[in-house]
């Protein structure tokens, strides 16, 4: 966990805690966890398990997020790790959770980005994607920079 003071617009400084990444999970859309719609199932329990359990707050932060806009390919989770982020889709096992935050806590302890394990492998959104595509997706979330505008993220 790192602290860096910012000064918000209205002039106050105020510490900013910085974590690792974020993972975004879809829990409050209308698709992603709705099995009666056919989606997969609600596994947003199971996600707060996982994340408590390996004590990532301090380091990975947790959202239960509204729609992440990819609802036909739901369950959906973004984990923006070092400024690096990955979309994943159908994420509708215990399995995959739980590879999930196996993958999160390798990263934390490495302190860097890894290879996406094979156990997730077939749930990252770029497979099936034409060339580019994920890169014009990719490149509305602003990476991550160091103050000094160097950026911290080593896996591109
Ligand atoms: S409801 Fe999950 S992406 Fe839209």
């Amino acid at each position: 966990m790192r602290k860096t003071r910012i000064q918000r617009l209205d002039g106050k400084k105020v510490d900013v805690v910085l974590h690792l990444g974020n993972v975004f999970v879809c829990s409050h859309g209308l698709c992603c966890g709705k099995a009666e719609r056919g989606y997969g199932p609600d596994l947003r329990e199971l996600h707060q398990m996982e994340w408590h359990r390996r004590k990532l707050g301090k380091t990975v932060y947790l959202t239960q997020s509204g729609c992440l806009g990819l609802c036909a390919l739901g369950n959906t989770v973004l984990l923006i790790f070092q400024g690096h982020p990955l979309w994943f889709h159908s994420f509708n096992t215990v399995e995959q959770v739980s590879a999930l935050y196996d993958y999160i806590e390798a990263m934390v302890i490495a302190k860097q980005c890894l290879p996406v394990p094979d156990t997730l492998r077939d749930s990252v959104l770029e497979k099936g994607l034409e060339k580019g595509a994920l890169r014009d997706m990719t490149s509305l979330v602003a990476p991550l920079e160091e103050p000094s505008g160097s950026k911290i993220c080593a896996c591109e």
